[in-house]
C-alpha cells in the first residue's frame, strides 16, 4: 500500500508497539467513559489529567478521543492524531498506525468518524472493526474514553459501552440543568450502573459541596437513581498555565489542588472496578454504535 504523509507522520509518532498481547487471565481493562450535559465543563481536561496519573502508574494507557468536532485531548497532549478509524476501515490502516503516541506516555486513537460513509459499509464488517478494536483494547490497561458534550446518540452509546462512566458537572445552572437532562436519558435508557459525578471548577468547596447534594437529592427523588460523587476538583489557575504550556496538569504541577483531587479519582475508578462484578467488560456493540452515531463535521 502507498504511504501518504499522515501515514508517515503517524509512524513518526510510533515509537513501540504496545508491550503485551492479551492473554486469558490477564485483568480486565479499566474502562471509563467521560461525558458531560454541557460543553467546556472540563471532560478533556480530566480525562487527559486522569489518563497522565495512571500512565505514570506504569499503566498502559488509551486515551480514545470521541469527539473530533472540537479542539481536545491532542491539544493538551501535543500530538495530533493525522489518522482515524475511518482509515483502518477505507484505506487499511492498522489500529496500531492509527494509534498516536504522545509526549506524556498515553497512546491516543481518534474514534469518531463519518457515520454515513461507515453505514454503508455493512454489518459484517463493521462487525470486523468492532471485534478488531476489542482485541486492540487488550492491549492496554486502561480505555478512557472523553466524549462529546450533550445526550446524542453517539454519548450515550460509548456510555453503554464502558462498564464505568463519570459526568462533569459545574456548580452553574446551565451545567446542572444539562448534566440533569444527560442522567435522564442514562435512566430512561437502563443504562446508570456504573456512573459517578465529578464536580469540576469549583471555587468554593462549601458552595460546590451544597450544589452537589442538589443535583444527588433530586436525581434521587425524581430519577430514583443515587449518583456517588468521585471527585471535587477546584477551579485552578495553575490549570490554565499547564494548558499554556502544552502540559497535563498532573505533569505540570502535581501538587496544584485539582492535580491531587485528580489522582484521587484516579484511585477512586480503580477502586470501583476492583469492587466491580463480571459485568466490567468493554461492550462492542455499543461501542460501534457510538462510533456509528458520530457525527459527521
Ligand atoms: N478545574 C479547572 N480549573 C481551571 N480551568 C479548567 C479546569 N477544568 C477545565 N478547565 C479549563 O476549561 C476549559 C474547558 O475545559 P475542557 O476543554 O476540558 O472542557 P470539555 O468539557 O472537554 O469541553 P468540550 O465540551 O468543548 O469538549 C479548558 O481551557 C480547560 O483548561
Ligand atoms: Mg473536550
Amino acid at each position: 500500500m502507498e504511504q501518504t504523509p499522515a501515514m508517515d507522520q503517524a509512524s513518526s509518532l510510533r515509537t513501540s508497539p504496545p508491550r503485551s498481547q492479551h492473554s486469558p487471565g490477564r485483568k480486565a481493562i479499566l474502562c471509563v467513559a467521560v461525558a458531560s450535559g454541557k460543553g467546556g465543563v472540563g471532560k478533556t481536561f480530566l480525562t487527559v489529567n486522569l489518563a497522565t496519573t495512571l500512565a505514570r502508574q506504569n499503566r498502559r494507557v488509551l486515551l480514545v478521543d470521541a469527539d473530533l468536532g472540537l479542539p481536545n485531548a491532542d491539544i493538551i497532549l501535543g500530538a495530533a492524531p493525522e489518522l482515524t478509524l475511518e482509515d483502518c476501515l477505507f484505506h487499511g490502516v492498522d489500529l496500531a498506525d492509527v494509534v498516536a503516541k504522545t509526549p506524556f506516555g498515553i497512546d491516543l486513537l481518534a474514534a469518531n468518524s463519518g457515520a454515513r460513509e461507515m453505514v454503508a459499509l455493512g454489518e459484517a464488517r463493521l462487525a470486523l472493526l468492532a471485534e478488531d478494536l476489542i482485541r486492540f483494547a487488550g492491549n492496554y490497561d486502561v480505555l478512557l474514553f472523553d466524549c462529546a458534550s450533550g445526550i446524542d446518540a453517539s454519548v450515550t452509546a460509548f456510555l453503554a459501552a464502558a462498564p464505568q462512566s463519570i459526568i462533569v458537572v459545574q456548580p452553574d445552572p446551565t451545567s446542572l440543568m444539562d448534566a440533569y437532562a444527560l442522567i435522564k436519558v442514562i435512566r430512561h435508557e437502563d443504562m446508570s450502573s456504573g456512573i459517578s459525578l465529578v464536580m469540576n471548577g469549583i471555587r468554593d468547596q462549601a458552595g460546590g459541596k451544597r450544589i452537589l447534594a442538589q443535583l444527588q437529592s433530586v436525581v434521587r427523588d425524581y430519577l430514583q437513581l443515587e449518583l456517588d460523587c468521585i471527585g471535587l476538583v477546584p477551579h485552578s489557575e495553575r490549570a490554565i498555565a499547564a494548558m499554556h504550556a502544552r502540559s497535563p496538569l498532573v505533569a505540570f504541577d502535581g501538587s496544584d489542588p485539582a492535580a491531587v483531587e485528580i489522582s484521587a479519582v484516579a484511585r477512586r475508578i480503580i477502586q470501583k472496578q476492583r469492587a466491580a462484578t463480571a459485568s466490567g467488560k468493554l461492550n462492542a456493540q455499543h461501542l460501534l454504535q457510538g462510533i456509528l452515531a458520530g457525527r459527521s463535521k
